[in-house]
This record gives C-alpha cells, sequence and structure tokens, in this order.
C-alpha cells in the first residue's frame, strides 16, 4: 500500500500527516510536527482519540466486542490458558511450550519470598489501611532491595525485576489481607502453583491444614486472566508515562497501581458490590431507582460496572464473567441475592434509552465483584485482585515501551486559558 497522508487545513495552510498504518483497527494520523509547523497544538482531552504508542500486544475492537492478547482471542485464553501462561504470551510475545512454561514457573515460584525486613514495613500501617495503598507502597518498598535491576536499558534487570514482581505480588497481597484481619502472615509454599499458593497465603491459617478448592483455584486463573491487559487504559498509559521518564520498573508499577484504585477504574469492581448492596439494605432502593440516578443530569451517581471508553458493545470479558458467576456460585453452593439484583439492573439499564443511545454496557467490573466475593475475598481486596491480574500487562506494555525507538518522555502540551502579564501587587495594597 503506498504511504498514506492525510490534509490539515488551517488558517489559510495546508499540513501534511504522514499516516501511520495498523494491522487493523485504527489508522494514525501523525500530528509529531505540527506544533513546530503551525505553533498550535491538538486538543483531546483524556486522549480519547490520541495514540500515544505503537503497540502488539492487545488488540481491542470496541463496536464489535472483541479482545485479543498477541493475536489470541480472550475467551479461548480463558478457557484453555492458566494465568502464568498468559504473563508469559504478554512478556514474551508466544505462547509458551511445555519445557519454557516449567522453567518460567520455577523461575516464578522460586522468587516469592519476601525480604524478612518486610514485616517491619506491614507492621507499620494502621489496620484499617485499604490494602490497595499497601500493594502500591510495598511495590517500590521492596525496590530498594534490588537496586541492581532499576536500569531500565538492561533487558537483564528487567527480566529479574519483572519475575520478582510477579512472583511477590501475591505474597504481599495475601499480608496486607492477614494484616488487616489481625492474623498471621502465611508464606508461600512451593508445592502449589501460583494461583494455589495465593489462596493458600490469603486463607490457610497456622491452627488447621487448608486445601485449595479446585473450583476456587479454577475461578480464580480465569479472573486473573481476563485481567491481564488492555492495551492503553488509564493505569497502563501511567505505567508507561512513569517509565518513560526512565523510572525503575517497580516504580512504574507502582504508579499504575494508584491510577487503577480509581472508582472510574479498577477501584469500580468494589463500588459495584458497594452499589448493588446499597439496594438491598435500602428498602426503598432498587434497580429502576438506581437506574433513575444514573440518569439524572444532577446527579452525580454513576452505574459502576456500566460503560467504557473503548467498548461501545457488551465488554467480552463481562460476557465471559456473567456466564461463569452462574457456575461459580452454583459450585460453591451460594445464591447471592446481589446476583439476582446485578442481572435485574443489566436487563433494566440494556432496555433503557439513555443506556442504549450512549452504548453503555456492563464492563469486566460490573461481575467480576459477585465472582471474588462468592470465592470469599473482602470487598476491599477486589481491586488488588485486578492489580494482581493486570501485573504482567503492565510490566509488558512497559517492556514494549523501553524498547521503542520512538518512545520520548511523556509531556502532553495545553491551551493556556489563564491571565497573562499581570503587575505584583504588594500584600499592603491587596
Ligand atoms: C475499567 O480503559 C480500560 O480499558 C479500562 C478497563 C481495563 O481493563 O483497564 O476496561 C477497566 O476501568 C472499566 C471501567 C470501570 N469503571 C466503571 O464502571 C465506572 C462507571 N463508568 C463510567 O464512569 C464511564 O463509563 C467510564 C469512566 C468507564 C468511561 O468514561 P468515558 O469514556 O469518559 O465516558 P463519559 O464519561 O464521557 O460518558 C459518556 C456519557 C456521559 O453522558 P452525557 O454527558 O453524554 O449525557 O455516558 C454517561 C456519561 O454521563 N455515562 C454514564 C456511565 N458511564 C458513562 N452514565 C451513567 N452511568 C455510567 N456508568
Amino acid at each position: 500500500m503506498a504511504d498514506r497522508h492525510a490534509q490539515l487545513s488551517f488558517d489559510g495552510n495546508e499540513y501534511d500527516l504522514p499516516i501511520v498504518e495498523p494491522t487493523i483497527g485504527n489508522a494514525g494520523l501523525t500530528i509529531a510536527k505540527l506544533r513546530a509547523d503551525s505553533g498550535d497544538v491538538t486538543y483531546d482531552p483524556g486522549f480519547a482519540n490520541t495514540a500515544g504508542a505503537q503497540s502488539t500486544i492487545t488488540y481491542i475492537d470496541g463496536a464489535a466486542g472483541i479482545l485479543q492478547h498477541r493475536g489470541y482471542a480472550i475467551e479461548d485464553l480463558a478457557a484453555n490458558a492458566t494465568f502464568l501462561e498468559v504473563a508469559y504470551l504478554l512478556l514474551v510475545g508466544k505462547l509458551p511450550n511445555k519445557a519454557e512454561f516449567e522453567a518460567w514457573s520455577e523461575d516464578v515460584r522460586m522468587h516469592t519470598l519476601l525480604n524478612e525486613e518486610m514485616k517491619r514495613f506491614f507492621d507499620a500501617f494502621p489496620k484499617r489501611a485499604h490494602p490497595m495503598a499497601i500493594l502500591s507502597s510495598a511495590t517500590n518498598a521492596i525496590s530498594t532491595f534490588y537496586e541492581d535491576y532499576h536500569d531500565p536499558s538492561n533487558a537483564k534487570a528487567f527480566d529479574e525485576s519483572a519475575v520478582r514482581l510477579l512472583a511477590k505480588m501475591p505474597t504481599i497481597a495475601a499480608w496486607a489481607y492477614k494484616k488487616s484481619i489481625g492474623m498471621p502472615y502465611s508464606y508461600p509454599n512451593n508445592d502449589l502453583d501460583y494461583v494455589e499458593n495465593f489462596l493458600a497465603m490469603m486463607f490457610s491459617l497456622p491452627t488447621a491444614r487448608y486445601e485449595v478448592d479446585p473450583v476456587i483455584a479454577k475461578a480464580v486463573n480465569v479472573l486473573f486472566v481476563l485481567h491481564a491487559d488492555h492495551e492503553q487504559n488509564c493505569s497502563t498509559a501511567t505505567v508507561r508515562g512513569v517509565g518513560s521518564s526512565q523510572a525503575n520498573l517497580f516504580a512504574s508499577v507502582g504508579a499504575g497501581i494508584d491510577a487503577l484504585w480509581g472508582p472510574l477504574h479498577g477501584g469500580a469492581n468494589q463500588r459495584v458490590i458497594e452499589m448493588l448492596q446499597s439496594i438491598v439494605d435500602d428498602p426503598d432502593a432498587s434497580a429502576k431507582s438506581m437506574i433513575a440516578r444514573a440518569k439524572d443530569p444532577n446527579d452525580p451517581f454513576r452505574l459502576m460496572g456500566f460503560g467504557h471508553r473503548v467498548y461501545k458493545n457488551y465488554d467480552p470479558r463481562a460476557r465471559v464473567l456473567r456466564s461463569y458467576a452462574d457456575d461459580v456460585l452454583a459450585a460453591v453452593g451460594i445464591k447471592d441475592p446481589l446476583f439476582d439484583i446485578a442481572k435485574e439492573l443489566e436487563q433494566t439499564a440494556l432496555e433503557d434509552d439513555y443506556f442504549v443511545e450512549r452504548k453503555l454496557f456492563p464492563n469486566v467490573d460490573f461481575y467480576s465483584g459477585l465472582i471474588f466475593r462468592a470465592l470469599d475475598f473482602p470487598t476491599r481486596m477486589f481491586t488488588v485482585l485486578f492489580a494482581m491480574g493486570r501485573l504482567p500487562g503492565w510490566m509488558a506494555q512497559w517492556k514494549e515501551m523501553t524498547e521503542d525507538p520512538s518512545t520520548r518522555i511523556m509531556r502532553p502540551r495545553q491551551i493556556y486559558i489563564g491571565d497573562i502579564d499581570k503587575e505584583y501587587v504588594p500584600i499592603e495594597e491587596r
């Protein structure tokens, strides 16, 4: 295909914008020279229409509700792959063969312990500390034990850091939970696989033998796979942005955890459960009243777990989770009234013009919390679970950013609309 170009006419001038061609999906109109040539910039709050990178990791078709990692459909990965297999796929770029997978699993398994000094770090937090605050702080704290691996230009340092983060995140998450309930920390057990180990560290006690329920282990694997990457979402863009200043991987991931915590992003899974619970707790509340509030322009309330910047169709992850929720709840023998309310809310919203016109469908957070809840995770741990799933995606995107020769430090411009050239007035005269 001959090189395509777009032409921009502005203020009597013509600007040539070369096109960056995709494998599939959006092409890119290159504006890299626009400010130098015109003295003006494009304006796109939230970068909803602006690509900051070329990537080979994840493809999303928001209109069709398609999600693929390295070309593999999320439905196939959720049904067939383990989370560690998907982490390898994202980080290395291909599915591992048996020998590669064994070596990868062993490498991760051998780094699950935290330095014993980290216990004092956990002890310093108040009991009610939100586990996302602990996760973010601990991610930076463990980096102080690995200062030799901070050089972003050193591929081996990246591999060492990535394995350590992947291996230690479950331990950090489980210790944050144990801290919050005043129970002793459980140590990793190398006889268990990645998810089993996490569940054991979360729910075992020194007083009794803990058997991992294979149904729960499978469900957590599926949930982690469904959260593994999602192209340039808010937290991934944050990880890339922090890494673009050549900050180390730990600092970049810590920043990604903080961005994910927001209720408009990964924090939504906790808010969905709180929203559904509020309907159960308040006799005057109902699915209909919630929908009415969500539609009211004067009410800041949003239907948590609904809507998406990219998906203008059903989020394929939510579709997997919706059907999976039935199976998990049946398997663990739970009838959760919140699940019935969620289905009623979904049905009501999908038939309401406000949601239909704005193409607002359930997203990954709408059903994930119901499954986490059925698996006995406390609500305040839900976004931590999202972060654990998203970790390999963040790291793969960070690696792609550092290896991309076109990467520059992230530094957006602005449209200034404030005062200029004001005279300073001494305080006595103000
Ligand atoms: C995740 O980007 C990713 O890939 C994220 C993620 C990932 O895997 O990384 O998929 C994970 O973050 C999923 C989203 C979780 N957040 C929520 O469920 C919070 C509720 N949803 C919204 O706040 C909202 O839908 C966003 C933040 C997800 C998307 O916001 P946008 O793209 O900026 O859309 P918008 O705010 O401009 O909304 C467009 C219109 C507005 O109405 P009008 O001004 O046109 O009248 O839709 C309305 C909004 O008011 N709207 C909603 C709504 N979401 C959008 N109205 C009620 N309830 C909602 N949930």
